[in-house]
Formats: C-alpha cells, sequence, structure tokens
C-alpha cells in the first residue's frame, strides 16, 4: 500500500540510515518520526511536504541546536538537557491498548476531525488522553509530525503537555496529560452546559490563561510558534479550570524577522480572521482575532457563528456590536451567570475583544498586551473589592448577630456599587 517510488533503492536506504544514525545521535524525537514518515510516503507531492517540513525545521534547529550546545560546555549542565529530552516517551501500543481498555467505547471522551480522543490510565497509576488519529492521509501524517514536533519543544502552564505518542503503519496515536473538566466548548455549549461551573472570575482566569499560553507561543518559544486553530475545543481544562491550549497540528513555526506568511489556510470557521480567510495571510495577528472571538464566546456563550432564519449566518462581533453601541453590556453576557458578573470588567473584555477583532490586522494589540488588558482590569477590580471587604469585616466584627443580615445586605449594596 505504501510505496517510495520516488526514490531509488539506495538512496532511499542512505537516507534512512543517516536519519536513523541522527535520531540515535541526537536522540530526537524529530528524527525518528523523519524515519516513520519517510517509511509511510505516498506520493512525490508527499515527498516534498515532506522535504519541506525537514528542512523547515532543521533549518530552524540549527541555531537552537548549536545554543544547546554552546550553553552545556558553558555551564556544563548535561542534566538539564537530558530533563527535557525525557519529558515525552514513545509508548507501545500494547501499554495503550492496556490503558484504554482497548479503545473502548466507554473510554471516548471527544471526537474531532481527526479522530477519537480517548481517556486511559496507565500501569503506573497516570490519567492520560490518547488521540487516536483516524485516516492515514498526507495531510493525517503531516498533521502528526507537526504536533508531535511542536508539543515536544514547548512546555508552559498554559499549555497541553504531550506524555508521548506511538506511531506504526497502521496507527498514529499521541499521549497527552488528561484534562477532568474536559474542553470550554463542554462548558458552553456542550454536555456540561447546563452545570453552569464557570462563574465569572472562573471564565476570566480562562481567558487569561488561554492568552497566557498563546503568549508563550508568540514570543517565548523559538522559533515563535503560530497556533492557527485557537477555539473553545482546544482550550482544556485541568482539575483547577486552569486553561491548556491544546491541538498544534495546524501550527506554523515562524522563523525570526518573518511577520506574515502565506499559507493555505487552516483552521475553524468563524474563528479565521479576514486576511487568513481570504488570502491565507497568516501572522501572530490571526491567532488574536480567533482569541478575540473566543473571549466573546466566553463572555456570552454564544456560538461564534449562528445560523438565522433564513439560513443567513451572523457572526459573534456582529451579534454584539449593536449592544456595546447602546452600552448595553449586560444584554451580552452570558444569561446563566443570572447577573453574578463584575460589570467593570465585563465592560473592559468586550472592548479587548473587540480590538482584537478588528478586521484591519495592524489594528489589533499583540496577544502580551491583551494579557496585560485583562490581567491589569481583573486585578484592579480584585484589590478595589478586597479593600473594601476588609473594611466592612472590620466594620462587622463589631456587628452582633441581629445585625448580621443588615450587615450583609449592606456589604452586597456595596459591591452592587461597585460593579456598577
Ligand atoms: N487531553 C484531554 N483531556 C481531556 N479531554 C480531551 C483532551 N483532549 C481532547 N479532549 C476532548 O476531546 C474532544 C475532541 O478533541 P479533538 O482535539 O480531537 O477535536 P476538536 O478540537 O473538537 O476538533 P478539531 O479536530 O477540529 O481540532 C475535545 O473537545 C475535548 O473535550
Ligand atoms: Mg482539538
Amino acid at each position: 500500500m505504501y510505496s517510495s517510488s520516488c526514490f531509488h533503492k539506495p538512496f532511499l536506504g542512505y537516507l534512512l540510515s543517516s536519519l536513523q544514525a541522527a535520531s540515535i545521535f541526537f536522540r530526537n524525537l524529530r528524527s525518528i518520526i523523519y524515519c516513520l514518515l519517510l517509511c509511510n510516503l505516498k506520493n512525490q507531492t508527499c515527498l516534498i511536504y515532506f522535504l519541506f517540513l525537514c528542512v523547515n525545521i532543521e533549518t530552524m534547529n540549527w541555531r537552537r541546536l548549536c545554543c544547546c550546545i554552546y550553553q552545556e560546555k558553558e555551564d556544563g549542565n548535561k542534566e538539564n538537557n537530558k530533563s527535557r529530552d525525557n519529558l515525552w516517551e514513545i509508548y507501545t501500543l500494547k501499554e495503550i491498548l492496556h490503558a484504554t481498555n482497548n479503545f473502548h467505547n466507554d473510554n471516548k471522551i471527544g471526537e474531532g476531525g481527526f479522530g477519537s480522543v480517548y481517556w486511559g490510565r496507565t500501569s503506573k497509576g497516570v490519567e492520560i488522553a490518547v488521540k487516536r488519529l483516524k485516516a492515514m492521509s498526507a495531510k493525517a501524517e503531516m498533521e502528526f509530525a507537526v504536533e508531535v514536533e511542536i508539543l515536544g519543544r514547548v512546555r508552559h502552564k498554559n499549555l497541553l503537555g504531550l506524555r508521548g505518542f506511538y506511531a506504526s503503519r497502521e496507527e498514529r496515536l499521541i499521549v497527552y496529560d488528561y484534562m477532568p473538566n474536559y474542553s470550554l466548548i463542554t462548558h458552553l455549549h456542550g454536555q456540561l452546559a447546563a452545570d453552569c461551573l464557570l462563574d465569572w472570575p472562573r471564565r476570566m482566569s480562562i481567558a487569561i490563561g488561554a492568552a497566557e499560553g498563546l503568549g508563550y507561543l508568540h514570543h517565548e518559544a523559538n522559533p515563535h510558534i503560530i497556533h492557527r486553530d485557537i477555539k473553545a475545543s482546544n482550550v482544556l481544562l485541568d482539575a483547577n479550570f486552569q486553561a491548556k491550549v491544546a491541538d498544534f497540528g495546524f501550527a506554523k513555526l515562524i522563523p525570526d524577522g518573518v511577520t506574515h506568511m502565506t499559507t493555505r489556510v487552516k483552521g475553524t470557521l468563524g474563528y479565521l480572521a479576514p486576511e487568513y480567510a481570504m488570502w491565507g495571510k497568516v501572522s501572530e495577528s490571526c491567532d488574536v482575532y480567533s482569541f478575540g472571538i473566543l473571549l466573546l464566546e466566553i463572555i456570552s456563550a454564544k456560538k461564534p457563528l449562528e445560523k438565522l432564519p433564513g439560513g443567513v449566518k451572523r457572526d459573534i462581533v456582529q451579534w454584539i456590536t449593536p449592544y456595546v453601541q447602546k452600552g448595553a453590556f449586560d444584554r451580552i453576557v452570558d444569561p446563566r451567570l443570572k447577573g453574578k458578573f463584575d460589570r467593570a470588567e465585563l465592560k473592559s473584555a468586550v472592548m479587548v475583544a473587540l480590538k482584537c477583532t478588528d478586521s484591519n490586522p495592524e489594528n489589533r494589540p499583540s496577544i502580551l498586551e491583551v494579557v496585560e488588558w485583562l490581567k491589569g482590569s481583573v486585578g484592579r477590580r480584585r484589590k478595589e473589592m478586597t479593600n473594601i471587604e476588609h473594611m466592612l469585616e472590620e466594620d462587622g466584627d463589631k456587628e452582633t448577630d441581629t445585625d448580621l443580615e443588615g450587615f450583609r445586605m449592606a456589604k452586597s449594596e456595596v459591591r452592587r456599587k461597585w460593579a456598577r
């Protein structure tokens, strides 16, 4: 089924053994993936993609590799790199089958465009999520390579951690940390929407966390990474409802000095920046646009695209704009919050989201500015509230039981005043 007819055998053998040697030499995930992928290449187009990916990744990594060697020499700290390498592992199929009860249907926790996600528990008792990629099309091969390559190198409190992978001719499996609170989509539009587990402070901290994860990809990762598929189902929530940005399968690595690239459009309708959807122009500000849409979705629990009667589609920005013009911010917020939200925070979050979704990419803020604004607004409000609470608590100490109710009412009145 798989052939590499575009290569003469001796050349292929030479290439494979060099790659294998390289993989042993560098003990690096990347080279191993290349070997695995190369064995499965189907036609010339795939080969071109494959070579492009290798060149792309390798050229950008040479400098990083040199830096690593240099740094290793400088501080003589080999342990550092060793522990980095050991952050992920190559699983055996047996291990994964055992953990997921042979991919039992009861273990299935979700389904996406590229495959199903299963919950599992390893023999060491660790909970994992396994993404089982569907078809072994050339596209899926690329997604797999890109995802594993990128996830293997990034570590941040707001990015979903890769535990490892398994790859063979028949199966491509990616093993992640398991996120017990699933994804934002589950809470905004899915099975847990009715439970309303996301109160206002939680929503704001998830938004800030997701923005910080993106900030790391855009500004700290080397080379910089554009996610290209920021959306509610790709923001997962850990046990403490901390946001973890997931799915780097569409990501693009950006070499230093490149401000934008033209590429084939990927991602999800409703979240795509206009310049990207129309001309395939991709830059960090495309992620900022998607983040703006996501922020509006977090605030309102409305879907990014809504089908109106008659089949016309309306996006969330079009829906929100008249309310903003009238200053009717209360009408934007998710009614399931039952009025329990901070009005000032709401207003600034909506304004930040509108800045992010400006149709001109040059007018959009950087994600770092977004983090600063969101944190600033939430931090300021929390500080004000804490001061007021302290004042009231001091007064409250003097209260008797009989006027406790009056105290509570006074406190909520002050809260209301500050929330206005
Ligand atoms: N690590 C994880 N822990 C817990 N649940 C997860 C994890 N990864 C994914 N899921 C669940 O599986 C669902 C499907 O995820 P998946 O990434 O396959 O598809 P998607 O994001 O919905 O769509 P797309 O294929 O377009 O990315 C998610 O919505 C989420 O609820
Ligand atoms: Mg996903």
